[in-house]
């Protein structure tokens, strides 16, 4: 199975993994084949890419801890939070909602013998603010997970990183979407949203306090370059160090209305480059154990000019992974170690859309 990003499907196609649309609804089931309609519906609900699979791929597995199906009510529960937020009719019941996926998804993950998890990043443009906060909660419960918090602390760093940016709810829309770059007086609005978001949080439905912390805290930074407070390192509570991690990596790797999304590998580099200086080195590290820049299944570029799929990650290192090179002739593939001593010199320069 690999990823094919939306611009690049073609009639015939085979469906790797079922689709599920906005309202949950099984769009594509797995083993059919892509129509021309099919295609034009994927791309114009603005979705990212699909799992096919095909003889070149056919024997790369692709284990989903948490499916695409799962996610979606993740984000349709966030969603919801944000919508009521704004309407000023944010009731238990959407709580609820959120809390019972939350939960799930923390259940699925403790219970999976995957030590990585494979996250192919599937947000749609549209609907960015959501498919992000889902993004960053997985990220953060992974960490934290990594971290051997207990259920109860990763529910509540998990409620934390779900709603990190509810603040953004009371941000005007023009400065949100702005293309250019913001005026200082904007730019102290949008700061703004971590504290409006803890304020507004605060005494609702039983949210921990750890969790609201996380939500008032994920813009600091170690070396005191944050917001709001301009704390230090060891004044950050832990679940915002985390959250900040997650945050901006999933941020580098999206499109955004003022800039083009950039290569995971670039924003882990940025991550580890920001280590000890906006980052916690510890929690950096594990990130980078466990977060995987290129999922299984992601066609890359190497720096030799050779083409391939991932096909396994490494544990130990997420940016060498198992790759099966890509010949004309599918008995001419093969597979490479990027681990492996030999190959060395030999990196992965861009993930492909073919
Ligand atoms: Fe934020």
């Amino acid at each position: 199975m690999r990823f094919v990003p939306s611009s690049c499907l073609k009639p015939g196609m085979i469906i790797g993994k079922d689709l599920y649309g906005r309202n949950n609804e099984l769009m594509l089931a797995a083993g059919r084949k892509l129509s021309k309609t099919e295609i034009s519906r994927i791309r114009h609900l603005k979705i990212q890419g699909i799992y096919i699979t095909d003889k070149l791929s056919e024997d790369i597995e692709v284990i989903d801890v948490i499916d695409s199906s799962l996610k979606n009510s993740a984000v349709r529960a966030i969603k919801n939070v944000f919508h009521t937020t704004k309407n000023g009719d944010f009731s238990k019941e959407n709580f609820v909602d959120l809390k019972l996926v939350v939960d799930e998804i923390i259940d699925k993950l403790i219970s999976s013998s995957e030590v990585i998890f494979n996250i192919m990043d599937l947000k749609v443009f549209d609907d960015y603010t959501y498919y992000h906060s889902v993004n960053v909660f997985i990220f953060s419960i992974i960490i934290g997970y990594s971290m051997k918090l207990s259920k109860d602390d990763l529910y509540n760093l998990g409620m934390g990183a779900i709603l990190h940016d509810i603040g953004k709810v009371f941000v005007p829309r023009k400065i949100l979407d702005k293309k250019g770059e913001l005026t200082d007086e904007e730019f102290e609005i949008m700061k703004s949203h971590s504290e409006m978001g803890w304020n507004y949080l605060r005494n609702k439905w039983n949210i921990s306090n750890d969790s609201i912390i996380a939500v008032l805290t994920h813009h600091e930074k170690c070396n005191g370059s944050g917001y709001p407070y301009s704390l230090k390192s060891e004044k950050i509570p832990e679940f915002g160090k985390i959250v900040a991690i997650s945050d901006v990596y999933d941020a580098l790797i999206s499109d955004r209305p003022y800039r083009k999304a950039i290569q995971p590998s670039e924003a882990m580099e940025y991550v580890i480059g920001g280590a000890g200086l906006y980052f916690d080195p510890d929690i950096v590290s594990i990130f980078f154990k466990r977060i995987m820049p290129y999922p299984v299944g992601t066609t890359v570029k190497l720096s030799n000019g050779l083409k391939g799929i991932v096909a396994e990650n490494n544990p130990n290192n997420g940016l060498r992974p198992r790759i099966k090179i890509i010949s004309k002739q599918e008995r001419d593939c093969y597979y490479i170690d990027l681990y492996d001593r030999s190959m060395l010199n030999v990196t992965i320069v861009e993930s492909l859309a073919i």
